[in-house]
């Protein structure tokens, strides 16, 4: 059952390329448009929508906050990301012009369902994309987006997060193909570069084994420390996630704009730093910025373990060690940056002796408050 693999989340991780692909199969029509077909809404009230607002936990809020760059960049609406457990005490300013979207894995996630009921109490049209058939959530929203990951069965999500973003993106590029939007990134040439992902990762997880050394060699760390910026961001978050809970390592993801208000100061002599580096070709020359942020770290004796892409040679000066992810439109990386960390997180914790499908204290679905 777990298809030669010796844990769920291992196999889960490898099919990952499966995840992205299925979850991007049968969207399009022969002119090469997006068809989703259950969504619970017309195009004309879809295009009455002002704002969007998404709510999650865990792993596939960190899904969320990639889908807010990359809907706010090409459909040019103002997307919020909030925790479900957060949104659904507050008294939030939405209205039928609001379209609250879940993200769950489960789609029985108690505080994710709380917070739909309670946006629907508010007028709020919403969406589920769900991982599940007929599960809670999806039958309680007006519109369901599937990703089509699979049974997800390790405690962790891996696989399911792949194709959580994967489903954001078509709903962005949805949005634009229905509402028109803001710039240039057609939805065509996106798609067409979605379609090329599947590979980009068979290939990201057919290069790691530098990174299960690393990880087995740092199996007596303390704290590990995760800095992004931009999409890179939320995988830090997530990367950070992954190994408390699988390895039981204090980790913290980072904005690395953040660094210099705060969190610099733990960095001392030894402290491993992963750093998730934005494409070369990114706008407002932030990878420049993250090339600094890795410089000014190692200069006060950082570990710096860091995530490139391929030909990205800025970064070698600086880095211990040097990840690399194929090429990919910047918006699109999170698909490959977040592989290697997830990798790295496993590895570790299974050098550790630890139950990797199986973490003490959590269970895959959250059905409590
Ligand atoms: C982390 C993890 C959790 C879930 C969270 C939401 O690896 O699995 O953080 O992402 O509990 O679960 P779903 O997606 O089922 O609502």
């Amino acid at each position: 059952e777990k298809g030669g693999y010796d844990t769920f989340m291992e196999k889960e991780i490898h099919e990952q390329p499966h995840a992205v692909a299925d979850t991007l199969l049968g969207r399009t029509n022969e002119n090469g448009d997006l068809v989703l077909d259950e969504m619970g809404m017309s195009e004309e009230e879809l295009r009455a929508i002002d704002k969007m607002v998404i709510v999650a936990c865990g792993t596939a809020a960190y899904a969320g906050m990639v889908a807010k760059y990359a809907i706010e960049r090409w459909a040019r609406i103002p997307v919020e990301v909030e925790l479900a457990h957060e949104f659904r005490y507050r008294d939030p300013v939405i209205d039928e012009k609001t379209l609250v979207v879940s993200i769950s894995q489960s789609g029985e996630t108690m505080d994710t369902l709380m917070a739909v009921r309670h946006a629907k109490e508010l007028g709020a049209r919403t969406i589920s994309i769900c991982n599940t058939h007929g599960s809670t959530i999806p039958r309680e929203s007006d519109g369901v987006l599937y990703t089509h990951a699979g049974p997800e069965i390790a405690v962790a999500s891996t696989k399911a997060f792949l194709a959580q973003i994967t489903a954001s993106y078509i709903l962005g590029l949805y949005l634009v193909q229905v509402r028109g939007g803001g710039h240039d990134d057609g939805v065509v040439e996106v798609m067409r570069e979605l379609h090329q992902v599947p590979e980009k990762i068979q290939t990201v997880l057919d290069g790691m084994d530098r990174v299960k050394e690393i990880a087995r060699f740092m199996a007596d760390s303390r704290a590990v420390l995760f800095l992004g910026r931009h999409v890179g961001f939320p995988v830090a978050m997530e990367g950070a996630l992954k190994l408390k809970e699988l390895a039981y390592i204090h980790a913290e993801g980072f904005a690395a704009g953040e660094l210099k208000h705060g969190p610099i100061a733990l960095i001392e002599p030894g402290q491993p730093v992963f750093i998730v580096v934005p494409s070369p070709d990114s706008e407002h020359g932030l990878h420049g910025k993250v090339v600094s942020n890795i410089q000014e770290i190692r200069a006060r004796g950082a570990r710096t373990l860091v995530i490139a892409e391929e030909g990205d040679e800025d970064v070698v000066p600086f880095a211990d060690e040097v990840i690399r992810v194929p090429r990919t439109p910047a918006l699109l990386a999170p698909l490959l940056t977040v592989v290697p960390l997830q990798i790295f997180a496993l590895e570790l914790s299974t050098a550790k002796g630890l139950d990797v499908d199986q973490p003490r204290n959590l269970a895959k679905s959250v059905t409590v408050e």
